[in-house]
């Protein structure tokens, strides 16, 4: 019996013990595996290991290949027999090499596919389904869903729109991917990693990963105005797979020895085969996993006053405690960028691979962020906007929230600092790019600040031999007082959906702590949908694998009151449209995000919609 068939057994066999609502499931697994058997029914074969290797350690097979379980851990130390989240990425049938240590253990944690065609007129996507390597999908019924312009206009005076595009029938039925190791003659060396993608249409607990977004988006890059872009020619059409946090049923494989190639089947693509090319490192000088620490220096009564300085050290490390960069300085953002890195620290990729909330690759933004953030008994959004100006002055920090505008302090810093960042990429004669980055930082507690608990929270991304892992840490300061205080938060359980592979102590940044967000997420003038309230209601309503009524607000939130500051941004980020009446009233809707420009954190009304039908509170 073939190694394929071994694991279609392997997974049928759980398939039965499924608990959930019956009818429908059994259906639709049914439907996953016809496309499953449809896919093993084109390799035909393929999978047999040659004979003159045997496929390693058989026993993972038959025993732990399904396992059951997502705790992962993404600090301690490895072995090769550790298993570890592999990152695949393909684009136009291929994708950059993949190093890993040879032999190494992986489990798929994420997998980004790409297609993308050019075009000089505006035909929406329909160029992919003539032309390009995704034109054999089954692009019957994708449609436009929304449209965003990027906030900063282009350097010649024009603007770059972008359109999503769901619906297609390949993103709303199931399908499967078959990822398998082969050898110099293109002969299988293991056994295959075999994903269940499931369907955009809803979510079911055989889904592989928990995040699964699809979509097609045109991008026109030369609009005469955010108004007008009858004369554009630059266009661009990309269809994009996103799956990410490998949940119940993750397969671990080791990398055979022979393995040059790993190759890619798609369930709707049967014809075409996308391959990337391996090369095994034998000691790649640093171990996998990842971690932060951060070393503040305290006063000796151990509380901070108003108006001191707190003082902080970073150290970033592999799972073995490794430094990842000498003592003193962090890679420049040119060594990050172009190389080399050879310890994997990530840093702001958009420049070179644009990112857009929900729609596009926010996990490959990698910015690389600190925040400090207080009292904590005050936490709550931020809802100024902060101009790009801010970005381009030489202060090394971000004054983000205060007291007395926005009832509590936030200060941010970027790596590289943001004058840093955003100087090299308007001015990149400037050498900023060049510039040493500093381990070490300085918040600025003001003058005003109110006595409690203030949080330091770092998030940092590094990207290393086929791991691309998130990690954040929080610490807390006392200030004015010793006296801890805490959060109350209005919004909550999210675990009810979050937890196992959607735990949000693993997705996204990897912060379960909710206390510790709203410092970075404010809205920024060339980003407005900053706040945390605006992505969390984009995200979820647009996704139809969210199985909740969306107007039931007591998914997520406790009480009436944390539903009645009303705002374009609060209601806008859901809702598309609104009645003739507000449109004379409050504007035209102009985003996709926060309705309008910058008024759209005002509380446009403390009278109306004091409650929302079927909110269940
Ligand atoms: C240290 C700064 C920082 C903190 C703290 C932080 N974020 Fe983020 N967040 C970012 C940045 C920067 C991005 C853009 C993507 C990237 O670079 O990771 C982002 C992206 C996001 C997105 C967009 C995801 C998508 O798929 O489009 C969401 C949602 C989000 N954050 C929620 C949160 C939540 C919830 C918390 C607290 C638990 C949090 N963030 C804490 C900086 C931060
Ligand atoms: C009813 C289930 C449900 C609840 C409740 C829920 N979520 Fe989610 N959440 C999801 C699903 C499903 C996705 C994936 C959506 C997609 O990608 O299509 C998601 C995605 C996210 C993401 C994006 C992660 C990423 O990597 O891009 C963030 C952040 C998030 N949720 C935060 C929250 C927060 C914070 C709460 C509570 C205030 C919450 N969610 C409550 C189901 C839920
Ligand atoms: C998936 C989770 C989720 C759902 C569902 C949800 N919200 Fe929210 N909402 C949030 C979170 C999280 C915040 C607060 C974020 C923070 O503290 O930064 C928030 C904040 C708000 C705010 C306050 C904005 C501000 O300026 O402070 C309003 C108003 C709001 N939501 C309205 C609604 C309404 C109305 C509904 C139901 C129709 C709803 N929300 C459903 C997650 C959700
Ligand atoms: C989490 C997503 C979400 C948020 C946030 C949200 N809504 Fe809604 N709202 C819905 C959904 C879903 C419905 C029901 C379907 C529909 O009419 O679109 C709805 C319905 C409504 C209706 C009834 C429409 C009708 O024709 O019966 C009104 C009015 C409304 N919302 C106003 C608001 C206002 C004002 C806010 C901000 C305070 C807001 N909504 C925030 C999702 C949301």
């Amino acid at each position: 019996m073939t190694e394929t068939h071994r694991v279609i057994l392997c997974a049928s066999g759980d398939l039965h013990e499924v608990k959930g609502p019956r009818r429908a499931q059994t259906l639709r697994h049914r439907s996953t595996l016809m496309a499953l058997l449809s896919l093993i029914g084109t390799m035909a074969g393929c999978a047999t290991p040659s004979s003159d290797e045997p496929t390693p350690e058989p026993t993972e097979t038959t025993q732990g290949a399904w396992q059951i379980g997502t705790e992962i851990d993404t600090s301690g130390p490895t072995t090769t027999s550790t298993p570890l989240g592999l990152a695949l990425e393909f684009e136009n049938g291929a994708g950059p090499t993949l190093s890993v240590r040879a032999g190494q253990k992986f489990f798929i944690e994420q997998l980004d596919l790409r297609g993308a065609i050019d075009a000089t007129t505006d035909e929406g996507v329909d160029g992919l389904a003539d032309r390009g390597p995704l034109a054999n999908l089954d692009w019957r019924g994708v449609e436009l869903d929304d449209q965003e312009f990027v906030g900063l206009g282009n350097p010649d005076g024009t603007f770059t729109r972008r359109r999503f595009f769901t619906g297609a029938r390949w993103m709303r039925r199931p399908s499967v991917m078959v990822i398998s190791q082969l050898d110099n003659h293109g002969h299988p060396t293991a056994a295959p990693w075999i994903l269940n993608l499931g369907a955009d249409s809803h979510r079911s607990p055989l889904d592989t990963f928990f995040i699964r977004r699809t979509r097609a988006i045109q991008w026109t890059y030369d609009c005469a105005s955010k108004d007008d872009c009858s004369g554009a020619s630059l266009f661009q059409e990309e269809g994009l797979v996103e799956l990410r946090h490998s949940a119940w049923n993750q397969q671990v494989r080791r990398f055979a020895s022979r393995t040059t190639r790993l190759e890619l089947l798609w369930s709707e693509l049967p014809s075409a085969r996308w391959s990337v090319d391996v090369e095994q490192v034998g000691d790649p000088g640093y171990d996998y996993n990842f971690n932060i620490l951060m070393d503040i220096e305290e006063p000796t009564s151990g509380v901070f006053q108003p108006g001191d300085d707190v003082p902080v050290t970073l150290t970033l490390v592999d799972g073995s405690g490794e430094r990842l960069h000498p003592e003193g300085s962090l890679p420049s953002y040119a060594d990050v960028v172009f190389g080399p890195n050879p310890s994997g620290i990530q840093y702001y990729n958009a420049f070179f691979d644009p990112t857009t909330t929900f729609y596009r690759r926010k996990h490959r933004e990698r910015m690389m962020a600190i925040q400090m953030i207080g009292p904590a008994q005050d936490i709550q959004p931020i809802r100024t906007v902060a101009p790009l100006e801010q970005f381009l002055v030489p202060s090394e920090t971000l004054l983000l929230g205060t007291q007395d505008r926005d009832g509590l302090y936030a200060e941010a810093q970027l790596f590289p600092p943001a004058h840093v960042l955003f100087g090299g990429a308007f001015f990149p004669d400037s050498g900023a790019w060049s510039t040493p980055v500093s381990d070490q930082l300085t918040f600025h507690i003001p003058a005003d600040a109110k006595p409690g608990t203030y949080r330091i929270t770092m998030k940092a991304r590094r990207v290393f031999m086929g791991q691309d892992i998130p990690r954040s840490v929080t610490k807390e300061i006392q200030v004015g007082s010793a006296e801890h205080t805490e959060a109350s938060l209005p919004t909550g359980p999210c675990n009810t959906c979050h937890s196992g592979a959607g735990d949000l102590s693993r997705v996204l940044h990897a912060n379960a702590d909710r206390a510790a967000c709203n410092g970075c997420h404010v809205p920024l003038g060339f980003e407005l949908e900053g706040p945390v309230y605006v992505r969390t209601h984009f995200i979820h309503s647009r996704s139809e694998r969210f199985d909740r009524p969306k107007d039931d607000c007591s998914s997520c939130h406790k009480e009436k009151s944390s539903i009645q500051r009303v705002s374009k941004s609060a209601c806008l980020s859901c809702h598309d449209s609104y009645p003739a009446s507000h449109v004379t009233a409050f504007g035209p809707i102009q985003s996709m995000y926060v309705g309008g420009d910058t008024e759209s954190f005002d509380n446009c009304t403390s009278t109306c919609h004091q409650n929302h039908p079927g909110s269940h509170l």
